[in-house]
C-alpha cells in the first residue's frame, strides 16, 4: 500500500518534470513541491514571480544570501532605484548606465525577465530638471522634448532586454490629495497637462516595439464606489480605456500592491474581480511592487509574540489575496514583491512617523516567514479549472 503511493507519487514527478523543469529524471525520492522555490512552482503556471532588487545589496560582499536568493527563488527582477531617472542622468546630458546595465546582465545570467522601471514618475527626478522647470530656465515646450528624448534614450538602449516598462507611474491623485476630487497629479501633468500619458506611451513603442508597456499606480487593487470622482481604481479604469480607444500602445496595468495591516485592505474576489475588468479591456495586468507593512509598536519592537503574531499573520494573508487573485487571473503575467527581506526594505526609512517594517516576505536574518509559505502553498495548490496557464500577449502596435 505503501509502496504503491510512492510509485503513483514518482510517476507524477516524472510527468510534472518537463514542465517544471526541476526534477531530475533519475529522482528517487516523491517529487515534494514544498521544495522547489517560488519560481518554479510559478512556472506551473507560466506566471512569473519576481523582486525589485537593491543594487547596494547585491553588490555587498558580506551579504551572499542575498544574491543567492534573488537568483534562486525569483525569475523575474525590477531595478528598485537604478532606472530612475535621476540615476540614469544625474547631470544633465551624461547618462550613467552602469549600474542598470548590471541589474540586466545579472538577469541574463540568471534566467530571469526585466521589469523595466521607471520611464515617467513625478519622483526621484534629477535635479538639474527639477530646478530648471522652477527658475523658468527650461520652459514647458523644451520640457516635452526632454521627456521625449529620455524615453526614447532609455527604451532604445534597452530594446529587447526589457519584458515589461512601467512607462507612467503614479500619475493619478489619491483621495486625501488636495483638491480631494481625483485628477492627474503631479509635476508632469502640471507643466505638460495629462496629454504628457499618451505621449509617453506613444514614444516608449516607438523606441521599442517588444516590451509591454504598462501603467503602473497604487491604491488600485479593488474597485470602491465605482464613481471615479473618488474611486482611484475606476479613474484609471476609465483612462486607460480612453487610451486604447484613441489607438495609444498601451499594454498593461501594474497594481503596485503596497498594503498595511493597520488598514481595512480586501479579499481575493474584489481583487480577481478588478484583474478580470482590466483583462476584460484586452489589457494584460500585474502586481509589480507587492508588500504589506504593519506598525512597529512598542510591544512589536520589545518582541512581545503577542503583538508581532497576529502582524505577521495579517501580512501573509494580504499577500495570499493578491497572489491568489492573480493566478485566478490568466491575464495577470507576474507578482513582483517590492525587497524580498526586512533586512532591505524600504518600509522602514519611508515609513518612519508612526514607525513601520515587517513587510516582506523573509526577515531580516533570510528567514522565510509565513508570507512566503502561504505564497508557496497558493502556487502549490493552484490549478485547473479556475487558475489556468497565463496568457501570452503581443505588444499592442
Ligand atoms: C522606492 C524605493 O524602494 C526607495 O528605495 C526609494 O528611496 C524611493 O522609491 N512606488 C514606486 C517605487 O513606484 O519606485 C518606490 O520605490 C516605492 C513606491
Amino acid at each position: 500500500m505503501i509502496l504503491r503511493r510512492w510509485m503513483a507519487a514518482g510517476l507524477v514527478a516524472v510527468a510534472t518534470a518537463g514542465v517544471l523543469n526541476a526534477v531530475p529524471a533519475t529522482a528517487q525520492r516523491p517529487y515534494d513541491p514544498t521544495a522547489q522555490s517560488l519560481r518554479a512552482l510559478g512556472q506551473r503556471h507560466g506566471l512569473y514571480v519576481g523582486t525589485a532588487v537593491d543594487m547596494a545589496a547585491l553588490n555587498d560582499a558580506a551579504e551572499p544570501r542575498y544574491r543567492e536568493i534573488v537568483r534562486d527563488e525569483f525569475s523575474t527582477v525590477t531595478a528598485e532605484n537604478v532606472m530612475k531617472w535621476e540615476s540614469l542622468e544625474p547631470t544633465r546630458g551624461t547618462y550613467d548606465w552602469s549600474a542598470a546595465d548590471e541589474l540586466v546582465a545579472t538577469a541574463r545570467r540568471n534566467g530571469q525577465k526585466v521589469r523595466g522601471h521607471v520611464l515617467v514618475w513625478h519622483s526621484q527626478l534629477p535635479k538639474w530638471l527639477t530646478d530648471g522647470v522652477a527658475d523658468g530656465s527650461i520652459d514647458n515646450t523644451e520640457l516635452r522634448s526632454i521627456l521625449r528624448q529620455h524615453i526614447t534614450t532609455v527604451a532604445s538602449r534597452y530594446r529587447g532586454k526589457i519584458w515589461q516598462w512601467d512607462v507612467v507611474n503614479e500619475a493619478v491623485s489619491d483621495p486625501w490629495d488636495t483638491p480631494s476630487t481625483l485628477h492627474y497629479k503631479g509635476f508632469w501633468a502640471e507643466h505638460l497637462g495629462p496629454g504628457y500619458v499618451a505621449d509617453a506611451f506613444r514614444w516608449a513603442r516607438a523606441a521599442d516595439p517588444t516590451a509591454l508597456l504598462f501603467y503602473n499606480d497604487y491604491n488600485i487593487e479593488a474597485f470602491g464606489s465605482g464613481d471615479p470622482a473618488n474611486d482611484k481604481t475606476q479613474f484609471v479604469y476609465d483612462m486607460v480605456k480612453g487610451l486604447l480607444a484613441r489607438g495609444v500602445p498601451i499594454d498593461g496595468v501594474g497594481s503596485q500592491g503596497h498594503l498595511g495591516t493597520q488598514y481595512g485592505n480586501y479579499d481575493t474576489l474584489q481583487v480577481a474581480d478588478a484583474l478580470h475588468r482590466f483583462a476584460g479591456l484586452g489589457l494584460s495586468t500585474a502586481f509589480t511592487e507587492v508588500d504589506v507593512r504593519s506598525r512597529l509598536t512598542d510591544g512589536v519592537q520589545a518582541g512581545d509574540s503577542e503583538e508581532i503574531n497576529p502582524r505577521l499573520q495579517a501580512s501573509a494573508a494580504n499577500f495570499h489575496v493578491l497572489l491568489q487573485a492573480c493566478l485566478a487571473e490568466p491575464r495577470c503575467l507576474s507578482f513582483t514583491v517590492w525587497g524580498f527581506t526586512d533586512r532591505h526594505s524600504w518600509v522602514p526609512g519611508t515609513f518612519d512617523d508612526p514607525p513601520q517594517g515587517l513587510a516582506t516576505i523573509y526577515d531580516e536574518n533570510y528567514q522565510p516567514k509565513r508570507a512566503y509559505q502561504v505564497m508557496k502553498a497558493d502556487l502549490i495548490y493552484a490549478g485547473p479549472p479556475y487558475v489556468r496557464m497565463r496568457a501570452t500577449p503581443k505588444p499592442r502596435r
